[in-house]
Formats: C-alpha cells, structure tokens, sequence
C-alpha cells in the first residue's frame, strides 16, 4: 500500500495558524479534491474538527487519544498512526493520503512513499509547520506551476516527491 501525504506549504514551512488555513487557493483545493476522492485519508483530530465534518466521498480516519470520539457513520477513528495505518491495510487499500495536520505530518514522514506538496509562494505568519524535506531522501518526481490570478491568491508549485531507495 502506498502512503501519500498531500499538504499545502509556504516558503518557509507554515502549513497554517490558529488551527485553520491561511490563503485562498482555488486551484490547489481541486488538485486536493482530485487526488483524494473516492480514497481513505488519514487526519489528526485538530484538522477534522477545523473542516467540521468528514469530506466528501472520501473515508476519513481520524486520530486522536480521546477513546470516546465519535465520527459519522462509515468513517473511523483511530488511537495511533501505526493503528491508521492497520486500518487501512486490513480493507487491502492501494494507496491512502495523510492530510495533516503538522503532528500528523512529522509522525508520517518517516512512512511516507510519495509527498504531494503544493509550494505556496508565500511567507505568512503561521503557528503549525511541515518539517524540512530532506531532498537526499526525496527525490522530485514532476512540478507543475500555477499562476496567481483571481481565485488564487498566489503562485504555487505543485511538486510531488518519491523517497529515493536507499
Ligand atoms: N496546509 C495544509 O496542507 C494543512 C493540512 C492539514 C492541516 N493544516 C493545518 O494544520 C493545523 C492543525 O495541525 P496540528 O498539528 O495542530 O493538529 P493535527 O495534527 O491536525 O491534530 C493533532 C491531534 O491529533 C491527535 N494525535 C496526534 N498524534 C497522535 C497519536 N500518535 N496518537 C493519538 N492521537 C494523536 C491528538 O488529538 P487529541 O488531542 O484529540 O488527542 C492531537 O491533538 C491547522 O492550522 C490546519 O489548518 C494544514
């Protein structure tokens, strides 16, 4: 099963403040929607609850240590990554996507096959970071540029990185 972490980023790693996101990309919202639906995507508990309710025709895990948390029915809640992560091979899954937040981020990196990352040509004030990609580790696989106009707020790349085998 390959292991995608998909996350929109500034120049200098902010990821997002005050637990929402912090620009207006139409754009990227699409590339977001177009790789995730109809997939599983994993999330920690602070990111589910600032979209407020599971996404649409994708299956949500979301994790958290609380052992009461409830989502709607046909999504799930996990207690680890490692026990997200069991979830989704037992359903014998192709591929699932982490989708942040930045604790999630950093515990899935070391895991990660693929990064899906929108390079957001921007430096904002941010309180939620992605860790530094080790570019010995991970290697550019394509690039592709989009340019600021009326419904995205500013240029960005979309860049999806491979971890390059030892
Ligand atoms: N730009 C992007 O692409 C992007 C994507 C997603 C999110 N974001 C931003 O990121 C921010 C949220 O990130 P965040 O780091 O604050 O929070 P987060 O990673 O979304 O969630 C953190 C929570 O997940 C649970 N958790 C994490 N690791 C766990 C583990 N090993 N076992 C059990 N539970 C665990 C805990 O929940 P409990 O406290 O319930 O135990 C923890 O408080 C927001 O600003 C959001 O907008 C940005």
């Amino acid at each position: 099963m390959k292991i995608s972490i998909i996350v929109a980023k500034a120049k200098n790693g902010v990821i997002g403040k005050d637990n929402q996101l912090i620009w207006r990309l139409s754009a990227d919202l699409q590339l977001f929607k177009s790789h995730t639906t109809s997939h599983h995507i994993i999330m920690g508990r602070k990111t589910y609850e600032s979209v407020g309710k599971p996404l649409p025709n994708r299956t949500s895990i979301v994790i958290t240590n609380n052992q009461d948390f409830k989502v709607p029915e046909g999504h799930m809640v996990a207690h680890s990554l490692e026990e997200a992560i069991q979830l989704c091979i037992g359903k014998k899954l192709d591929n699932v996507f982490i989708i942040g937040g930045a604790e999630i981020y950093k515990q899935a990196l070391p895991i990660a096959d693929e990064l899906m990352v929108t390079e957001v040509n921007a430096m904002p004030d941010g309180d939620v970071f992605f860790p530094e990609i080790d570019k010995n580790e991970w290697k550019v696989v394509s690039t592709t540029s989009y340019f600021k106009d009326e419904k995205n707020e500013y240029d960005f790349d979309f860049v999806v990185y491979k971890k390059s085998k030892p």
